[in-house]
């Protein structure tokens, strides 16, 4: 196995990868001064320019290895370059890119059958990306209780504070964290927030106005922080007696990551309407919003529409991850690989007092630290010594890992973060 990244330096090649970009043309550091010219300058990315993944690990153009923690945050779920994957998307580019939905694909279809008889939907609205899975649950919610409950004062949508879903101004508004509000006021008309794991507080919220109450089961972004066990029932409850319908939030905490496909199996909640992405495509880029067949009613031709919403190879990769989910038994990876992660996760608290606490379900985990400042300069640390990892909610470093994992995986990844932190605290 390829060993950590050293500190930077030219002429070490001691972990280079055999297959390093060979292209002189541009150096890194060129490539770097263009892509910050050029980039929007809502990204700060790393110092570095990505070149291909192979397993659990990435590789920079000048083939350093990176021990994947993150999975392109919560996405790459079969690692890189799964052969399964790699090879449904090849075939696919041969045979057609795109289909319109005025047809039916034959991979659209297998995949709304393949995802349909895995979680509670009855329905699924095929779309690109988690916001946008959000944005059609939101839409579906208002129209059905105007259209099936009859109910056209129910319009209002109850989300959680430290909630994020996404960053068009529907699902910014829904996201209860006022740093992604500002600057962009006014937010939409309709939302209100209640504290996560709290249901004294959300029953002050939901009231005969309420179409949709919607939550994370674990709360990413907010800094991976799962419901209590309990809660969820409790809001189920709540919604059935006063009329509102419940959306969860799975596009984090879905496909796999939580040691079920789905993180509301695990709690034994069933809600009307979910969001999913990120893993589901297992680095494609898909969404998918799926709810019940009454929960669909509300919508009829044209209420919602999505031009590339369930293209062929959107819907074959996705299709491809869930079946592979199912034959390498990965729920149950994520549990077991999620166990060993948290232990030596635990140890490293132990080791350093900047570590307040472990949390987190799965292959879904986070690292409290004591301020945010530390945090991210530990995320910087264990990217020098080879390990991805990133920060959520300020100051909880996150761990979504591919749930491919191997226990050597998390042993390597232990030794990585490790000398992160000691490398972290040597420049304090
Ligand atoms: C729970 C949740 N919902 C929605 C989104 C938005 O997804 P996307 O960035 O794919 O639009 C995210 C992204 O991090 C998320 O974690």
């Amino acid at each position: 196995m390829l060993g950590g990244r050293p500190a930077r330096s030219n002429d070490d090649t001691s972990n280079l990868s055999p297959l390093a970009m060979t292209d002189e043309s541009h150096s890194t550091s060129d490539l770097l001064e263009i892509g910050r010219a050029h980039n929007s300058p809502t990204y700060a990315p790393a110092d570095l320019v990505m070149d291909h993944g192979e397993g659990v690990y990435m590789y920079d153009r000048e083939g350093h290895s990176y021990l994947d923690l993150l999975a392109g945050i919560a996405v790459n779920c079969l690692g890189y370059n799964h052969p399964r994957l790699t090879e449904a998307l090849r075939e696919q580019t041969q045979r057609c890119l795109h289909v319109s939905n005025l047809f039916f694909s034959g991979e659209q279809i297998e995949l709304l059958e393949a995802l349909t008889e895995r979680c509670f939907g009855d329905r699924a609205f095929l779309c690109n990306a988690g916001t946008e899975a959000v944005e059609a649950g939101l839409k579906l919610a208002r129209r059905y209780q105007k259209v099936v409950a009859e109910e056209p004062e129910r319009v209002e949508i109850v989300s959680m504070k430290k909630s994020f879903h996404g960053r068009t101004m529907g699902a910014i508004t829904a996201t209860g964290q006022p740093k992604y509000h500002e600057g962009f006021a006014p937010m939409l008309p309709g939302f209100k927030y209640a504290d996560f794991n709290d249901i004294d507080d959300l029953e002050r919220h939901v009231d005969e106005q309420t179409a949709a109450v919607l939550l994370e089961p674990v709360q990413g972004e907010g800094g991976i922080r799962p419901a209590d066990e309990g809660f969820l029932e409790d809001v189920r409850d709540l919604c059935d007696e006063r009329g509102a319908l419940l959306m969860f939030d799975e596009v984090q905490a879905g496909i796999g990551r939580t040691g079920s496909l789905f993180a509301y199996q695990r709690y034994g909640v069933t809600p009307d309407i979910m969001s999913l992405a990120k893993g589901l495509g297992g680095g494609f880029p898909i969404g998918a919003m799926t709810a019940t067949a009454e929960t669909f009613e509300g919508w009829t031709t044209g209420s919602h529409a999505s031009t590339f919403g369930g293209n062929p190879m959107a819907s074959v990769a996705a299709r491809t991850v869930l079946e592979v989910i199912d034959e390498e038994n990965l729920t149950q990876n994520a549990l077991e690989r999620g166990q060993q992660l948290r232990s030596e996760l635990e140890s490293i608290a132990e080791s350093y007092d900047v570590i307040e606490e472990v949390r987190g379900r799965g292959l879904m985990l986070g690292m409290q630290c004591t301020d945010k400042s530390s945090a991210s300069a530990i995320v910087d640390a264990c990217l020098e010594e080879g390990v991805i990892v990133n920060t959520a909610g300020g100051d909880t470093i996150r761990l979504v890992p591919p749930l491919i994992l191997s226990a050597e995986d998390v042993e390597e990844g232990a030794r990585r973060l490790h000398r992160g932190l000691e490398r972290w605290q040597d420049a304090h």
